[in-house]
């Protein structure tokens, strides 16, 4: 029997931090380095790693949630072999807020995993009933964030609300949009400091991520940045990224999916923290 593939989400809270852009560049790189990947845009009413690689897909997400055709139906083929699951763009019935939706889809994802070493999941913005359970899905959560307070605020709730909902202890972080390491260290510091006074979590960074304006330049072409600048900084830091990640044992595994999705309901609200900073309480 083939082996079940790491599922890493990409969150951070805040929208516009780069979440997207990790999510299709870290895929590409892992797929670079012969690693089998499926990324599922999980952005489900405003998704858009189809228009960011150029594909064209006849069907998506919504189609196979309304049975119109099976999972299998609806992959898509990127660049470097890597494998992606499209959503739907503008469709809101997509947003569900029911949480048998998303296990549903969840299943269905489940039958075409084996096989792929790496399971992406790009998730929206917010820490909504339409994210939560895509975190709880996945055996490691990167966090990505940017030197802006409202982010690193943003990125610390979400830290927060799955620690101490969903038993959440270990965190990739990614410092996005930095200007050099150093700036990257700093902003890195800068949510380790706030999450070690409040929380008892372990964040470890992955690597920091680069502003890099070639990045536009492939969007505009519809491709992503490290397939079209592969000399780039950015480029070259996504592939640190994704080396790091592969060199990392994964181990949240010891805590069962459904184990913590019950934990989540039963503590929810509990208090878990040292204590809490008033802001986002
Ligand atoms: N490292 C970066 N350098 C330059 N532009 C970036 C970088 N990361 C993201 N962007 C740009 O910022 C905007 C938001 O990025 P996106 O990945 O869509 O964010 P999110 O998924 O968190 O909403 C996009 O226009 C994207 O091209
Ligand atoms: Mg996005």
């Amino acid at each position: 029997m083939k082996s079940k593939p790491i599922t890493i989400s990409i969150t951070g809270g805040k929208g516009g931090v780069g979440k997207t852009q990790v999510a299709l560049n870290l895929s590409i790189s892992l797929a670079e380095q012969h690693k089998k990947v499926l990324l599922l845009d999980a952005d489900l009413g405003l998704s858009n790693i189809d228009i960011l690689l150029g594909l064209k897909p006849t069907m998506n997400l919504s189609h196979v949630m309304n049975n119109t055709c099976q999972i299998s139906d609806i992959i898509m083929k990127g660049p470097m072999g890597l494998d992606v699951l499209p959503a739907s763009s503008g469709v809101l019935s997509m947003v569900s807020q029911d949480l048998r939706f998303y296990a549903g889809l969840m299943a269905a994802v489940e039958g075409i995993l084996d096989g792929y070493d790496y399971f992406i999941i790009d998730t929206a913005a917010g820490i909504s009933p339409s994210v939560i359970p895509f975190l709880c899905h996945s055996d490691e959560l990167i966090v990505v964030f940017i030197d802006d307070p409202t982010s690193i605020m943003d990125a610390y709730a979400v830290i927060k609300i799955m620690n101490q909902q969903y038993a959440r202890k270990k965190f990739y972080v990614i410092p996005n949009c930095v200007k050099s390491m150093q700036d990257g260290s700093d902003l890195f510091a800068k949510l380790t400091n706030v999450a070690n006074r409040f929380l008892h979590v372990s964040l470890n960074e992955l690597g920091w991520v680069p502003e890099d304006a070639h990045v536009r330049k492939a969007a505009q072409k519809q491709k992503s940045v490290v397939e079209m600048f592969p000399g780039s900084k950015i480029a070259e830091a996504f592939r640190l990224i994704a080396k790091k990640l592969i060199s990392q044992r994964h181990d949240n595994r010891q805590i069962s999916r459904e184990l913590e999705l019950r934990v989540g309901r039963t503590v929810h609200g509990k208090q878990h923290a040292k204590e809490s900073p008033n802001a986002i309480d």
